[in-house]
């Protein structure tokens, strides 16, 4: 059998807490009462044969292999449809049985093709399995008859195959598709003999409504739906428990190996986070990791106008050194500073901001999360005490009521989401707060309760009203708030909320979302058992994200929906590791663990750990860094794994800000837009190479292991250290552990975390310390981080983004399932197939009032710039909204997105801009000038070259 198959014990596991007893062969067993007699069987070391039943999906019953005989009763039940009960005496090995299975088995063979040995599943096969298992040494029937051989092969999906000669109709990918992933994308047509597996009318896999999640592939026992990748290099031989780098779902996968070449990853059924199922990106897009624009040589130039010259690390390391000290020298200690990365692990953010903090002798250190989920950092710590998420993802399974607001979960996080739709086929109600028709609202199975389609930027009207007819309707806790929150702060916010531009009807004016719609949600909502909020960067990136995050809390409170399971407000967080770079002290105010930085305690314990006076002044955030660099105050700065000139707004201020800084240090897998503007290029590490940790949405600090050496020579933990030291700071950690065992010491919510823990345990949810040994899923149980919850007034300051005559449009940003951010994994993948540029979603009444055709080439012009892109007529945006995503530079979404930005925290206002569109027959600008420097950047030269 392949060496990499993970067990699997046939049906799902029974949440009973009672066990039973029975006896299997002879053999005394106890099991968790309502487990299958074949899981049980398997549980106690004895395999009964399987074809149709695995323990992802409930048990069908269809192939008749697992056949039993139990004392007193009649026949041959199917052991994976039958529970056990006490005392029930099973036989799993009988003549009568193995003559029945074998009889069944020969049905299978004679319609088979038996090319094993040439077969892409040759060892990895339940049916080749099955057969020896079985006993099978004749086929009767012969295999002259009516068969399936002669099926056509699908292989236009890029990543799997649909051989349909090798289907046993076992409904296993039926099942896959509709239970684990909820597409309901395949259907078993025909019947008899004549059934077969289909992925729609007439219609190939890639036409199909397929999201290529792979469940399918995973759950088929024969090689009919096989991974192109096994079907090009064999089986695997080894395998090793990693964490996907792309959301911040983090979901745990098994890369399958050959030597040190990854085959094929799938998605591990021990991981907490995901149980075994994946999405097309952590389950087939991860061969960028090994893409030819992969940069493998440190490179630097003096002037961005000059080619690149590749030279060894040493010299990358004393240029950059010499350079950034004769800035500091001219410029003062402030003028240069780092920004970190959610994609590189805790232990590779922690040296780059201790960098910064230690060697560099400043706080200008920030993060991406600046840009996404800043708001939720405050509003989250401002009303419950602490920065992060509430729940654990299986939380959602005890919701009654699910209202997600400005998130796109099927595409930004497609594994909860599957997690979701299972809970809302399950009956919880759904609301959706979105200015967009998003998947979840219309989906097989499941159709919102209500969708408040508010116009962009009416966020926190929407949320002022729906308190506003929870309290004025009593449907608010008033006893769990007497109990768990600040009184004054209760009534304050109380008597904001109850007036009367913060009722249905008034909101209705601003928001665009009707009153009485409004109120119905609002009354479902407050009369929830469990209300569950679930947001996204559609509540963070606006000028009121702050005052949003801090309103979902408010009104959470004000139900009494926080601190047990199926409640709590929930941020969907983007990167792989955002929770963490946040959590590793990347903010310029805060240290590991949000301790701000002018605490003279705190500070003096990294002061005396790290050897260093530490500025108590907060540094730069990345917004300043780019306005003092166009001040001229700024100089230099050291990018971690972070595509600030594609992914941040208003593209030509980050473009002058980077052109007119000294020395530009970026680390990366590729030469990204931002590498344009660098002085010193360092490369960096794939997922595959690291070994560290990474933390998801739900606190949970899940481990990365290196699969491979690091490709370029060095660990990025290492390239960080060793600029330390050439800038003069001694850093000198023998490993990745030892970097997290300093985290754990100097962090009080990491206090018991280290590499040796989480391998013996798998995952943890911060915070883990003595008071919580084994991680902390649910927050503020019993009482607040803070103690008393606080009620925060959050009334409504409209962003100065306004339409007008002359941008009449509001534009709002988002995502795609196949693509990712910037997309520099995704686009190097073959995930380009679904979506190869940015479109413009425009509404028919919106693009015929000016003309504009579907597919047609138009201009998007905003008060910043101009871009052109193909439009896309939908319904799925309203009149006067139109919708891109930002993930090919040659768009350049973020020319037209404004300055605007969260008055807390200035994440920037991404959501709402104003614009205007028109036909057009060339691109912009803008545009013209990325091609040409995009060909710039090509240029490098190399040692042979010089000789
Ligand atoms: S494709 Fe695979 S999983 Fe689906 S019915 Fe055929 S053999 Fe079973
Ligand atoms: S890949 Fe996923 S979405 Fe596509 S058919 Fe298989 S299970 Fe369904
Ligand atoms: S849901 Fe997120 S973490 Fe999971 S496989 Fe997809 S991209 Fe990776
Ligand atoms: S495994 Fe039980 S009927 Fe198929």
């Amino acid at each position: 059998m392949n060496k990499t198959r993970q067990v699997d014990l046939g049906t799902p596991a029974s949440s009973a807490g009672e066990t039973v007893q029975i006896e299997i062969d002879g053999l005394p067993a106890t099991v968790k009462a309502g487990t299958s007699i074949l899981r049980a069987a398997r549980e106690s070391g004895v395999d009964i044969p399987k074809l149709c039943a695995t323990d992802s999906l409930k048990p069908f019953g269809s192939c008749r292999m697992c056949l039993v005989e139990i004392e007193g009763r009649k026949g041959y039940p199917a052991s994976c449809t039958t529970p056990i009960e006490e005392g029930m005496k099973i036989r799993t090995q009988t003549d009568a049985l193995s003559k029945l299975r074998r009889n069944v088995m020969e049905l299978y063979i004679s319609d088979h093709p038996l090319d094993c040995l040439t077969c892409s599943a040759n060892g990895d096969c339940e049916l080749q399995d099955m057969a020896g298992a079985v006993g099978l040494r004749d086929v009767r029937y012969g295999f002259d008859g009516e068969n399936h051989l002669d099926a056509p092969v699908d292989t236009s999906n890029p990543y799997f195959q649909f051989d349909a000669s090798k289907c046993i109709v076992c409904s296993r990918c039926v099942r896959a598709c509709d239970e684990a992933q909820g597409t309901f994308a395949l259907t078993i047509e025909g019947r008899g003999f004549n059934s077969k597996v289909s992925a729609g009318i007439s219609e190939d896999f890639l036409d199909s409504e397929c999201v290529s999640c792979g469940a399918c592939v995973q759950a088929c026992p024969t090689a009919t739906l096989m991974e192109k990748s096994i079907v090009d290099h064999g089986q695997p031989d080894h395998a090793i428990i990693t964490t996907c780098a792309y959301c911040g779902v983090g979901c745990s996968f098994q890369a399958e190996m050959k030597g040190d070449q990854v085959i094929r990853m799938t998605p591990y059924k021990d991981g907490e986070a995901n149980h075994g199922h994946s999405c097309v990106k952590g389950r087939f897009a991860w061969g960028y990791a090994s893409h030819r624009d992969r940069m493998l040589k440190p490179m630097i130039r003096e002037n961005t106008s000059d080619p690149w010259r590749e030279v060894e690390w040493e010299e990358a390391f004393q240029y950059t050194a010499e350079r950034f000290k004769a800035i500091q020298k001219e410029h003062g200690r402030k003028s240069i500073g780092g920004i970190t990365s959610s994609r590189c692990t805790n232990e590779e953010v922690f040296v780059v901001q201790k960098l910064v903090r230690a060697a560099m002798g400043n706080n200008n250190v920030d993060t991406c999360a600046r840009v996404c989920h800043s708001p939720t950092g405050y509003g989250l710590n401002t009303t419950l005490g602490t920065s992060a998420g509430t729940q654990p993802f299986d939380s959602v399974m005890d919701a009654d009521v699910i209202m997600v607001i400005g998130a796109n979960p099927t595409v930004g996080h497609p594994v909860f989401a599957s997690q979701m739709k299972r809970r809302l086929r399950e009956g919880a109600q759904l609301i959706v707060v979105d200015p967009r028709e998003i998947g979840l609202v219309r989906s097989p199975h499941i159709e919102a309760a209500y969708h408040l389609n508010l116009l962009p930027g009416t966020n926190v009207p929407i949320i002022n009203a729906l308190a506003h007819v929870i309290v004025s309707e009593g449907l608010a806790d008033e006893d769990y708030v007497r109990d768990r929150c600040e009184l004054d702060s209760w009534e304050s916010w109380k008597a904001m909320i109850l007036k009367p531009e913060n009722s249905p009807e008034e909101v209705a004016k601003v928001s665009g979302v009707d009153a009485e719609k409004i109120r119905a949600a609002a009354r479902l909502f407050g009369g929830a058992g469990n209300g569950a909020i679930y947001y996204g960067l559609g509540v963070t990136e606006h000028s009121q994200g702050s005052t949003m995050v801090m309103g979902m809390a408010n009104l959470a409170m004000a139900t009494g929906n926080i601190g047990r399971s199926g409640v709590g407000v929930n941020p969907l967080r983007g990167q792989n590791n955002v929770q963490g770079a946040c959590d590793m002290g990347s903010f310029p105010h805060e240290l590991a663990g949000y301790r701000h930085i002018s605490g003279e305690e705190v500070r003096t314990q990294f002061e005396q750990h790290w050897g260093v006076t530490i500025d108590p002044e907060p540094g730069f955030r990345i917004p300043n860094m780019f306005d003092a660099a166009c001040a001229g105050t700024f100089k230099g700065m050291y990018i971690q794994g972070e595509d600030v000139a594609q992914s941040d707004p208003d593209t030509h201020h980050v473009e002058a800000a980077l052109s007119a800084m000294e020395c530009i240090v970026v680390q990366d897998l590729f030469l990204n837009e931002t590498a344009k503007f660098a002085h010193v290029f360092l490369p960096g590490t794939s997922f595959l190479e690291k070994d560290g940790t990474f933390i998801n949405a739900e606190r949970r600090i899940n481990r990365v292991r290196p699969v491979m050496e690091a490709q370029q020579g060095k660990d990025e933990w290492r390239i960080t250290q060793d600029l330390a030291q050439a800038l003069g700071y001694p850093m000198n950690y023998n490993n990745a552990a030892e970097i997290m065992d300093e985290i754990a010491e100097l962090t009080p919510t990491f206090n018991n975390v280290s590499f040796k823990f989480l391998d013996e345990v798998g995952s943890v949810q911060w915070p883990c310390n003595d008071s919580a040994p084994m991680g902390t899923p649910i927050m503020h149980v019993d009482a607040f981080v803070r103690g008393k919850g606080l009620f925060v007034e959050t009334d409504y300051v409209p962003t100065e983004e306004r339409t007008n005559r002359k941008f009449p449009l509001l534009l709002t940003t988002g995502r795609i399932l196949s693509q990712y951010n910037v997309g520099a994994q995704t686009r190097r993948t073959d995930n380009n197939i679904w979506y190869g540029e940015d479109v413009l979603e425009v509404h028919p009444s919106d693009a015929e009032m000016r003309g504009i055709g579907d597919s047609q080439l138009v201009s998007l012009t905003s008060r910043k710039g101009n871009i052109t892109l193909r439009a896309k007529i939908t319904t799925r945006v309203k009149p006067g909204v139109v919708y891109t995503t930002f993930h090919n530079p040659e768009t350049g979404a973020n020319v037209v997105t404004t300055e605007y930005s969260d008055w807390a925290t200035e994440c920037p206002e991404y959501k709402v801009t104003a614009v205007q569109i028109a036909p057009a027959s060339h691109r912009s600008e803008w545009q013209d000038e990325f091609a040409a420097r995009a060909q710039e950047q090509g240029r490098i030269v190399t040692p042979a070259d010089e000789a």
